[in-house]
């Protein structure tokens, strides 16, 4: 995948986004990546602007961040991407003529334009600009080579509007960065499901599995429990792919999801229940401590009651990470002697004071 980085562009550090609050976060995050990497900069978090930037002590090749540009990596990055440009001063008349010249001055060709600006209420002003400027921005760069569309290779440029007048310009691969503008999947709420939890589940299932993983493991007729089911979002995510769900909650389940015919419903306690035969997924969506609730699922994983497990973990109102690195180091310390595993964390854009994780022993 590093190879495909563009080896040509100057890059002066990393761009990510985050949910507004969560600057602090991502920031500690991108410090630590880049400190890892060996790259020497700094980073810059203003709270609630819903964007973070790494900057290095100077612009370094592209190649340079080998490594660094998987947006999966940091837990609470909607996206992440290589800046290259920051344009400021954009005369509201002409914004395209500083920023087409700062396209052409990188030398880069790209093969999509995204125009964007960050995930906050005064941000979101400007997204109706965006969406009228994007077209006669891409014909303009078009004509002039720097974009491609459609061709394979090149790096996404994003060019993210911090303000009216000002915009960084930032390239992404495709492979490693979100699919979705602001990196926000724009998600339909189904209409059997019976709570918008459901649709957490659903962004999990694309955010956190790759595409043979969903085909291999979210099929008709494999075994799934849910803990923490009701009303059942979660559950009427697996039983309309087919999978028989038993689903663990004192609350009621709701009449459309029972209906599925899919679905057992059990009236038990989520922590201390367990399935006679192994199943292919444990779902779980209890409120509790997060280090409970992580080490109940490592408990799942290592004694093989489930093969993977999609779960959430509520994180307190301050120290975030450090919630999210003793949840790492249970399951760590949990599966050390049991074999290698997968386990990603992410904060969706449907969490809020959680993030969600997937783990699963490697095979
Ligand atoms: C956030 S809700 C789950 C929402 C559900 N995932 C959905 O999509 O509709 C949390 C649920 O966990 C359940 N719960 C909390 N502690 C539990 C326990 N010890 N055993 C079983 N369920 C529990 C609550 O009753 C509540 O219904």
């Amino acid at each position: 995948m590093s190879a495909s980085l563009p080896s040509g562009l100057l890059v002066s550090g990393l761009l990510a986004y985050c949910r507004a609050g969560f600057e602090k976060e991502l920031a500690a995050e991108l410090d630590e990546l880049a400190a890892d990497a060996g790259l020497i900069g700094h980073v810059r978090a203003k709270p609630d602007t819903g964007f973070v930037v790494y900057e290095t002590f100077e612009p370094l090749p592209a190649t340079a961040f080998e490594g660094l540009t998987d947006w999966r990596r940091p837990v609470f990055a909607r996206q992440l991407m290589l800046w290259f440009a920051r344009v400021t001063d954009l005369p509201e008349r002409d914004r395209a003529t500083p920023l087409l010249d700062a396209v052409k001055g990188s030398g880069q060709r790209f093969t999509e334009l995204v125009l964007e600006t960050p995930d906050t209420d005064e941000a979101k002003q400007r997204s109706g600009f965006c969406r009228r400027f994007t077209e006669p921005f891409a014909r303009v760069l078009e004509k002039t080579g720097a974009l491609r569309t459609g061709k394979a290779g090149l790096p996404v440029l994003h060019v993210m509007f911090e303000s009216a007048t000002t915009a960084w310009l930032a390239a992404a691969m495709p492979q490693e960065s979100s699919p979705w503008p602001m990196g926000i999947p724009r998600l339909r709420m189904p209409g059997g499901a019976p709570s918008r939890s459901t649709l957490k589940l659903s962004e999990a299932f694309m955010t956190l599995l790759g595409e043979d993983e969903r085909t291999a493991t979210l099929r008709a007729g494999l075994r799934a429990v849910d803990l923490g089911a009701s009303p059942g979002g979660w559950t009427w995510q697996l039983a309309s792919r087919g999978l028989h769900v038993t689903a663990v909650d004192n609350g009621p389940m709701g009449d459309a999801v029972m209906a599925t015919g899919m679905v057992e419903h059990l009236r038990a306690d989520g922590f201390t229940w367990r399935p006679q035969r192994t199943v292919e997924w444990m779902v779980c969506d209890m409120v509790d401590q997060p280090s409970r609730i992580a080490s109940l699922v490592a408990e799942w994983v290592a004694t093989g009651r489930c093969r993977r497990s999609i779960f959430n973990l509520k994180l307190p109102m301050k120290r975030r990470l450090d919630a999210v690195e003793q949840c790492r180091a249970l399951i760590r310390k949990r599966l050390a002697s049991v074999g290698p595993y997968d386990l990603r964390i992410k904060h969706l854009y449907h969490d809020r004071e959680e993030v969600t994780a997937y783990l699963a022993l490697r095979k």
